[in-house]
């Protein structure tokens, strides 16, 4: 998940709840602002009145169910407000739970210069801040239903995970102008499990993605409980064993009328359909106000505990499963057609991949490295075990090995879509990549790589991030791969410094290149040439500008330091959002700074490129080197000055 940083999207964290559980139509939740009060008889206090007057208006005048208005614009006085129905609720429901809002939040925060207010079916907002664009997790209300499943929770989980993961999917991506998504899964023991997610419209894909992520992130990991909500004022979302939303919601393909469902086999106090489980005296409630800090500290530590525990039991499992990662060398020469020309897909980094063809129809990608391991057996495979729980959806994942005669092979699911770069790269198939599959490409390695360095139990450093090991699926989603490289190929795991530096040029980082130092952050710079890449459509190594010999991060440094970055983006992004362009091409720039230190890590990345409200600092001056190759040192540094006229050198940033 995001790590919490303390430069992250500004909280409403010191609002204060007031109000307490409700029942019926009445609100779930409200908090009134703290940071400041407005005089009686005002302007704001009229612009405020002005505005909710408004929002009924409009959702009276539209069924849309969202609406962002704003009254008094540009003046110190101006109100914005954000408003949104629960994407299943018909027009009538919407208006007369947003007129009870209005009314509600005027009464409870009267003076308040920001406030919201949680109903079961809608949620309205107002702030004097600007609000639209903005993700904001904060004040959430999370509520659970006390009752819990007790077998089969690790399946239960893993379904639960997959539907909210793919409602997630669905609701954040594109469809625009409706973030809204519902779904079920059947869950063991007979049971369906139902499930919600919900933005508000005015984010981008990458936002609701990241509001979604944070919110799915907060269903604890050891999770039994039958049912959860948990609401932001940027999204929410919901679970539950029963039914809770109105069945017609379900998108494609149109439901059936609606059939009773039979009630689940929950123990007693089964929430109660269409959103009325508050009224049920067994749920618990979070508020968020600081002093909750110390119980959400206590559950985490608990939380941690009991992770660690299963972990290690799931650990010893795998140990003793070793032998289920391990195909038959028979099996891969059969689906291969014994490694044929015709099936060779790729060259990837160590070696040649092979695509095949299971007997039971799964297909597969199988790896043969050209390459001496240089381990032994046992070590190979203790390292496989521990590549192979490295799961994420933005990685591609390694489902086993075959150890046998002498081949030593890795087999990986098979990611359709080739990789990124047979897009990036074409000047026809460039054009496929619009801006809103580009920032959905850029998100999902950001998240990838950020599992890899901070949220997987090792800590991996790819090395070798670059637009040919970006695979993409089916719905153009990237899955990194080649990660955990090192650790199979033993190349110099112990030290920090290799003799063989392994990356590939134009990615490098320079300390990286030249003194084989990595870490984290030469992962972070790798990134950086990526989304400029991707931006640009150019490939680092090959970039090309007029006649100039600039190199692309030298270019892209130039252009934003000269306020023109808008050049540096490539002409088939003509459609997308520019703000979130020049965004991209700064957080980018962040990230190939010469000084290590300065760089951010990938959790500050993935944070920037979802909260466009932060302040990003000035980059500095990008590294700039000139890989050229020569025995003993893999490149070397030049300073700025010594812009050499020679295109035939592989320079990246000369
Ligand atoms: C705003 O008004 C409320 C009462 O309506 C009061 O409790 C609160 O202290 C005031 N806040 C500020 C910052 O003046
Ligand atoms: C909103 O109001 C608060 C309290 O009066 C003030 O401190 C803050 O600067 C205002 N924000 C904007 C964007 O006007
Ligand atoms: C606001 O206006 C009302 C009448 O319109 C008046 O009675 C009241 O005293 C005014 N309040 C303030 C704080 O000026
Ligand atoms: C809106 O709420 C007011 C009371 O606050 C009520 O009189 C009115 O009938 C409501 N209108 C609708 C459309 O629900
Ligand atoms: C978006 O969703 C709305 C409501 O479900 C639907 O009417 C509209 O056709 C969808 N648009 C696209 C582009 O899928
Ligand atoms: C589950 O979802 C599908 C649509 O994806 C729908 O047709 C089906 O009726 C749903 N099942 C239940 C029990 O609601
Ligand atoms: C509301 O959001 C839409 C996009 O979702 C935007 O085009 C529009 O300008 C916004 N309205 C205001 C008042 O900002």
């Amino acid at each position: 998940m995001i790590a919490p940083r303390r430069s992250a999207v500004p909280l409403l964290l010191s609002l204060l709840a007031l109000a307490t559980s409700a029942h019926g139509d009445d609100p779930l939740r409200y908090f009134c602002g703290t940071k400041g009060n407005f005089t009686a008889n005002g302007t704001y206090g009229d612009n405020l009145k002005a505005l909710l007057t408004s929002v009924v208006a409009a959702a009276t005048a539209d069924g849309g169910g969202f609406y962002n208005l704003s009254v008094g614009g540009g003046s110190p006085d101006a109100v914005n407000a954000i408003a949104l129905c629960r994407g299943d609720v018909g027009a009538a429901d919407c208006r007369s739970c947003l007129n009870d809002s209005a009314a509600e939040i005027a009464r409870q925060c009267p003076m308040q210069k920001e406030a919201i207010i949680y109903y079961d079916k809608c949620m309205l907002r107002y702030s004097n801040r600007s609000i639209f664009g903005v993700v904001e997790i904060s004040p959430y209300w999370h509520v659970w239903n006390v009752n819990k499943i007790t077998n089969n929770v690790d399946q239960f989980n893993q379904v639960l995970r997959n539907l909210m993961d793919g409602l997630r999917d669905r609701a954040a991506s594109g469809n625009s102008t409706r973030k809204f998504a519902v779904g079920n899964a059947t869950a063991p023991n007979f049971q369906t499990l139902f499930g919600l997610v919900q933005c508000t419209e005015d984010l981008t894909w990458l936002q609701c993605d990241n509001c979604l992520v944070n919110a799915i992130g907060k269903i604890p990991c050891c999770d039994q409980t039958i049912g959860r909500r948990y609401l932001t004022p940027s999204c929410n979302i919901r679970f539950q064993v029963s039914p809770f939303f109105d069945t017609s919601a379900y998108e494609s393909p149109p439901s059936p009328p609606e059939s009773p469902v039979s009630p689940p086999p929950t123990p007693t106090n089964n929430p109660s359909t269409k959103g009325k489980d508050t009224n049920s005296g067994r749920i618990a409630l979070i508020i968020t106000i600081p002093a909750v800090g110390l119980s959400l500290l206590v559950a985490g530590i608990l939380c941690i505990c009991l992770r660690s525990r299963r972990l290690k039991k799931n650990f010893e499992n795998e140990i003793r499963n070793a032998e289920s990662l391990q195909f038959d060398l028979n099996i891969i020469r059969e689906a291969t057609n014994d490694f044929s020309d015709a099936n060779k897909v790729g060259q990837g980094g160590f070696g040649v991949v092979y695509k095949g063809t299971l007997a039971n129809g799964q297909v597969i990608a199988v790896k043969r490295p050209s390459v001496d391991l240089g381990q032994g057996n046992q070590e190979f495979k203790n390292e496989v075990l521990l590549v192979a729980r490295l799961q994420h959806r933005n990685l591609v994942r390694l489902l086993g090995f075959c150890l046998e005669e002498r081949e030593r092979l890795l087999i990986y699911e098979f990611v359709p879509n080739s990789s990124l770069d047979h897009f990036l790269y074409d000047p026809v198939r460039r054009s496929q990549l619009g801006w809103q599959r580009r920032q959905k490409i850029i998100g999902g390695i950001a998240r990838g790589l950020l599992y890899l360095h901070e949220d997987s139990q090792l800590r991996i450093i790819h090395r070798d991030l670059k637009a040919g090991n970006i695979l993409l699926d089916a719905e153009m989603n990237p899955k990194i791969s080649d990660f955990g490289t090192a650790r199979l190929f033993a190349v110099d795991q112990t030290q920090d410094a290799t003799s063989r530096v392994v990356g590939t040029y134009g990615y490098m980082a320079p300390e990286y290149a030249m003194h084989g130092l990595f870490s984290v952050k030469s992962d972070v710079f790798s990134f950086g040439v990526l989304l400029l890449e991707i931006i640009s459509g150019q490939k680092s190594s090959r970039f090309c500008n007029g006649n100039t010999t600039e190199g692309l991060l030298s270019y892209a440094y130039r252009s934003l330091r000269e306020g023109t970055p808008s050049d540096l983006i490539d002409p088939n992004l003509a459609g997308g959002s520019r703000t979130e362009m020049l965004r991209c091409i700064h957080v980018g720039l962040l990230c190939v700074q010469e000084i290590e230190a300065d760089r951010p890590t990938m959790g500050a990345v993935v944070l920037m490129l979802s909260s466009y409200s932060t302040t990003l600092p000035l980059p500095s001056r990008p590294a700039f080197i000139l890989p050229k190759k020569s025995k003993n040192q893999g490149t070397r540094l030049l300073s700025p000055s010594y812009i050499l006229n020679d295109h035939r050198l592989e320079s990246i940033f000369v």
